[in-house]
């Protein structure tokens, strides 16, 4: 495993001795230099790709050549759009965008908890804005599937309360331009750090407002919702009713669930949490998204909709298991920060090898295999 352990020896404490936010920044930047070179993406690609026909699949009427993507988050406005094809995953998500750019809350929004393989983040939504990352996509051609996550502005603390409307109004001009040039949007229904949103689609209808919104565009790539994380059955069979009658809906994911709720396995001592606002991600999400995943699938009407699962993935057993229990694709985030881009193709290979272990011939014939 030479990619991990170098970047576990050199690179990961050079990025550890600088804040949190400071080295994300960075590697984004450093990612964003590199996919202008010439010749450096196509190194990048062939040592950290894995390719199986095993991996390939098709999901909501897309192509993939393997299952693990990029999750949103890490390139908020898709400044290193030009390198995501060059780091071994099968796609990748940006955002999440909004309508309006914004700043996000005052920082520090970024915390490392080691311990736990974790980390905490209150970024709240800062990015460059539908209009600056509308252009980015548009400009960049090339087959690699690109989502495109889409939320509602996060104004600041001191912002009024949007009304319903402005809320669904700032969903749709996001939508509007950039659906003809995302392979696939996600509606981010669920951001456990701003305000806005989060109350406004825990009402009963409000998903199906919104959708209802939505319809006239005549959205052309395939929608997912990203919803927070509660596997309570009247939840997910209402999310599954208002969802099923959209055609342009292909999928559903789960999010972060907002601050440490008891569920989460953690370590780190509870005085240190307190000065760490915000949303848990890594290793201690994985039990509860898992479990969401696992009660979603069983619950879906089979071959309407794909789960993408994402969080606390580290090893290919850990995505594997994402996939038995009902999801077809399955993302990373936290795993990127503690091992390095090389964990994309150790994922890959040993998810080949647990297929082959299992019997199965394709990734598709392991979905949701455990979820009865
Ligand atoms: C620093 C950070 C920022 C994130 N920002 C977003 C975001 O803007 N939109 C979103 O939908 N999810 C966001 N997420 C959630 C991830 O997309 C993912 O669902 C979650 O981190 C679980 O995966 P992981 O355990 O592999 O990190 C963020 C996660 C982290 C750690």
């Amino acid at each position: 495993m030479p990619n991990m352990s170098k970047y576990r020896r050199i690179l990961r404490p050079i990025l550890f001795s600088i804040s949190p936010e400071a080295a994300h920044t960075l590697t984004v930047e450093a990612c964003r230099v590199a996919g202008n070179l010439p010749f450096l993406p196509r190194v990048s690609k062939a040592l950290l790709t894995f390719e199986a026909p095993e991996l390939e699949s098709n999901v909501a009427g897309l192509h993939f050549s393997n299952p693990i993507g990029l999750a949103a988050g890490w390139d908020k406005s898709g400044r290193a759009i030009r390198m995501l094809d060059h780091l071994g995953f099968g796609f990748a998500e940006i955002g999440s965008i909004s309508a309006r750019p914004s700043s996000g809350n005052p920082k520090p929004r970024l915390f490392r908890l080691k311990q736990d393989l974790a980390i905490v983040v209150n970024y709240g939504l800062p990015n460059e804005g539908v209009e600056v990352v509308a252009h980015r996509i548009a400009d960049h051609a090339s087959n690699f599937p690109i989502g495109v996550n889409i939320v509602k502005t996060n104004d600041g603390p001191d912002a009024l309360a949007c009304s319903g409307d402005e809320i669904l109004a700032d969903y749709e001009r996001s939508v509007s331009m950039t659906h003809r040039h995302a392979t696939y949007i996600t509606l981010n229904l669920s951001c456990p750090n701003a305000k806005g949103g989060v109350d406004f689609f825990a009402c009963p209808g409000s998903i199906s407002s919104l959708l209802d919104c939505l319809s006239p565009l005549s959205i052309g790539c395939p929608v997912f919702l990203k919803v927070a994380p509660n596997p309570a059955p009247c939840i997910l069979e209402h999310l599954i009713q208002q969802a099923e009658p959209y055609g342009f809906v292909k999928g559903l994911m789960f999010n972060l669930p907002p601050g440490k709720p008891p569920s989460l396995t953690l370590t780190t001592d509870r005085s240190r949490l307190e000065h760490m606002p915000g949303a848990v991600s890594g290793k201690p999400v994985e039990t509860l998204i898992n479990l969401c995943i696992r009660e979603l699938y069983r619950r879906m009407p089979k071959g309407r909709f794909d789960i993408i699962g994402a969080g606390g993935v580290f090893t290919a057993e850990d995505a594997y298991k994402k996939i038995l229990a009902g999801a077809s694709l399955v993302q990373i985030y936290t795993a990127l920060v503690y091992e390095g881009p090389g964990v994309v193709k150790r994922i890959n290979r040993g998810l080949v090898d647990l297929l082959r272990r299992d019997g199965f011939s394709n990734i598709r014939e392991a979905v949701g295999a455990d979820a009865h």
